[in-house]
């Protein structure tokens, strides 16, 4: 089969489609055939070599975090799930590699496809909606009412946050760039700012900020009413450790106020998210689909930023 995988750090030339054995599902694995996966602005910066201090993975590494497909063979011990079911999933936890024509992953990361949406599109949710989903219920506990911030909100995560927020009843402002700010009011944001003019003291106070840059979390924080909650998600690239270590920091000191979370949703929680995807309130946003090879070129475009939702990779495309 192929798989997209890449055997040194460096630029999104680096990845290459390599012909690797098919997987065989082990006890209480499913080997999916993967139609679409999405690329995903974290194996990007694993990509660069920006985690290389944090994560010591062997190579050759895989890229995709997210799939959606048909279940081709289960293995030994797997009664929820059997051949031809359609389905859709994320990777085990800092495990990329579904940009492949098939993964074998363990059978609590799957759910039933949202029987609403093509591979194609749903292929563009389950990282993205399952991070969201759990940032504003789990962590922030959003009510309906609330004043909810989504800063960076026309990339993967942002574009669900700012869906799942109205959906859940929140006054949604998001923050974008200057060329996105009709484009996320009709994905449902109540208004929008340029985030290169609007500075966080330009800003009024929110009960929950979704913050998806990592820069700045002071000032932002402190945009927060008395009962706010911050989730942060993203770390500054730029001083990566120091990002971590201070966000860390800033969750320890104050954890009514502050979370942060590394995505790594369970069977349920991917479940609700073709419950929101079926019912309407959550739906993929993507910006370009592109061959299995086309992967550099949507690397490229992610790091030069401007995206609007997500590159999905279209693996039954040549
Ligand atoms: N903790 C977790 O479990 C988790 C899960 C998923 C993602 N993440 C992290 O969350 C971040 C976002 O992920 P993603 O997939 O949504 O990325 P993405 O698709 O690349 O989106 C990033 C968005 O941020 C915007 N942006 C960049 N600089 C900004 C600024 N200064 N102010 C406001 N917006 C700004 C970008 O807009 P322009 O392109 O227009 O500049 C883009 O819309 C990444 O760092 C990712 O690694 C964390």
């Amino acid at each position: 089969m192929r798989a997209v995988q890449y055997d040194r750090f460096g630029p999104p030339e680096v990845l290459r489609v390599n012909e690797v054995p098919t997987p065989r599902p082990g006890l209480g694995e499913v080997l999916v055939e993967v139609y679409a996966a999405s690329v995903d602005a974290g194996e990007v910066a694993f990509r660069a070599g920006e985690m290389r201090r944090i994560t010591r993975a062997a190579f050759p590494r895989g890229v995709g975090g997210d799939f959606a497909g048909r279940v081709a063979s289960v293995g030994a011990g797997v009664q929820a799930w059997q051949a031809g079911d359609a389905v859709w999933g994320v990777m085990p936890h800092f495990a990329f590699g579904a940009i492949a024509d098939f993964v074998a992953v363990p059978e609590q990361r799957l759910a039933g496809a949202p029987g609403n949406l093509s591979p194609l599109k749903a292929a563009a949710l389950p990282v993205s909606g399952t991070t969201a989903l759990t940032a504003l219920t789990d962590k922030a506990r959003i009510e309906p009412g609330e004043r909810l911030l989504v800063r960076g909100a026309t990339g993967g995560v942002g574009s669900v946050a700012v869906q799942l927020g109205k959906a859940l009843g929140a006054d949604v402002t998001a923050l974008a760039g200057a060329r996105n700010l009709d484009w996320i009011k009709g994905l449902g944001a109540d208004r929008a700012l340029d985030y290169r003019t609007t500075g966080p003291a330009d800003l009024g106070r929110f009960d929950v900020i979704v913050d998806l840059v990592g820069t700045d979390l002071g000032a932002y924080q402190a945009r927060l009413t008395r009962q706010g909650r911050l989730v942060a998600l993203a770390f500054d690239s730029s001083r990566l450790v120091r990002s971590i270590l201070g966000t860390g920091l800033r969750a320890a000191a104050r954890p009514r106020r502050v979370k942060l979370f590394s995505n790594n949703p369970s069977a349920d929680r991917i479940a609700e998210l073709t419950r929101y995807a079926e019912a309407g309130d959550v739906r993929p946003v993507i910006d370009t689909v592109l061959p299995m090879d086309g992967v550099v070129e949507a690397h490229r475009r992610l790091e030069a930023g401007g995206v609007r939702g997500k590159y999905v990779i279209d693996m039954r495309r040549s």
